[in-house]
């Protein structure tokens, strides 16, 4: 973990290793059966150049949670994109104008209300377009989604009939499951899956094409990867975090964007402050926010904008300067507070990717 070049690199900043990022991928179209079944979420790293490494191994696919998002992704190279996030207002137009400014690529989005529908036909029947919806459902998380039933039914036939729009299928998140065994993981998320799979049979007999399935994230990867005709779109897996290494034992990722942060005052002898801050480690979880492999009893005092205070008993051996690495608990919203990240190879920082689609605006 420790740089060859850390006297030169400074911090707090998010260090990204390009050798761990190759291996969670390889791991993630293993585990997925092919590079065909998987959809990552590109939430979790925001960057072209993961987007062009996913297409140069054969994973075209992605999904995305804002319309800068799916700009990057789609100048990266994806072909296949669905922006999963019900869009309203002016996001409708937004999605229009990515859809027109990439003709070569697929683009899909997500749809769970009448109302909404009836926005995305009106507008793409107007802009001359026919878009893609998947219909969300809710199989337990209870964010967005309608659950399936008859009111789903009738909202894919909505889609279905309005002239502006194809259905694209099911979108089923199921990031609600938590439980840390595999085996309890798996029976908590059978009723779900049992209800999208009922729903798309009852769709398919009354002669409505669901041409796809996209359900869940990390958590459940290993249980929708076994089904077929199924997309996986798990996220955090190509970085990794401390939270799901410590809540999902039976996942194996290797931890690949590390905060190096440095001490910057000792504020007592059994206290350090870094410069980690909540503007350079993700703050919406409690403490620990970021885990020491170096210092396992660092616990979490203060906390403020640039500060982190830790007590530790080794507070004396660590000198104000001397770097520390953190693994973030929770990496996706860490990685948007970094306006750009560095990428270790061979041990030292080699490259300087901007984090693209950190900004809620690019072109579009
Ligand atoms: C709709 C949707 N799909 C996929 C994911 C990826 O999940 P994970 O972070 O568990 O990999 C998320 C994460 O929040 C999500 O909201």
């Amino acid at each position: 973990m420790r740089l060859s070049d850390e006297a030169a690199v400074p911090s707090p900043s998010l260090l990204i290793y390009h050798d761990r990022v190759e291996e969670n991928l390889r791991r993630m179209i293993a585990m997925a059966g092919g590079p065909a079944r998987l959809r990552p979420h590109l939430k979790t790293h925001k960057l072209p150049q993961i987007i062009a490494r996913q297409v140069a191994l054969g994973v075209t696919k992605c999904k995305c949670a804002t319309i800068a998002e799916g700009e990057m992704a789609a100048r990266a190279g994806a072909t296949d994109i669905v922006v999963a996030v019900p869009l309203v207002g002016p996001n409708v137009p937004r999605l229009l104008a990515l859809i027109r400014a990439f003709p070569a690529v697929k683009f899909a989005t997500l749809a769970d209300d009448a109302g909404a529908i009836a926005a995305l036909d009106q507008a793409a029947s107007a802009a001359g377009l026919v878009v893609e919806v998947l219909l969300d459902l809710d199989v337990g998380m209870e964010r967005t989604g309608i659950a399936p039933g008859p009111k789903a039914v009738e909202l894919y036939r909505a889609i279905a009939a309005a002239p502006g729009l194809r259905p694209g299928g099911l979108h089923a998140y199921d990031g609600h499951l938590r439980q840390a065994d595999l085996a309890e993981r798996s029976v908590a998320a059978a009723g779900g899956i049992a209800r999208t799979d009922a729903l798309r049979a009852e769709l398919e007999r009354a002669g409505l094409p669901v041409p796809r399935v996209i359900a869940g994230g990390t958590p459940s990867f290993p249980i929708h990867a076994r089904r077929a005709g199924v997309e996986c779109s798990p996220g955090t897996t190509i970085f990794w975090d401390a939270n799901y290494a410590k809540s999902f034992p039976d996942l194996e990722f290797l931890p690949a964007a590390v905060l190096l942060t440095r001490v910057i005052s000792r504020p007592g002898s059994n206290r350090l402050c870094l410069d980690l801050g909540h503007k350079a480690v993700a703050s919406e979880m409690p403490h620990p926010r970021a885990v020491f492999p170096a210092l396992p009893d660092a616990n979490a005092v203060v906390h403020s904008e640039e500060h982190l205070v830790v007590e530790t008993a080794r507070a004396a051996d660590l000198p104000v300067g001397t770097a520390l690495y953190a693994i973030p608990r929770h990496i996706c919203p860490t990685v948007a507070l970094h306006d750009r990240v560095l990428v270790v190879r061979g041990g030292r920082v080699a490259e300087e990717w901007p984090v693209v689609a950190r900004a809620r605006r690019l072109t579009i």
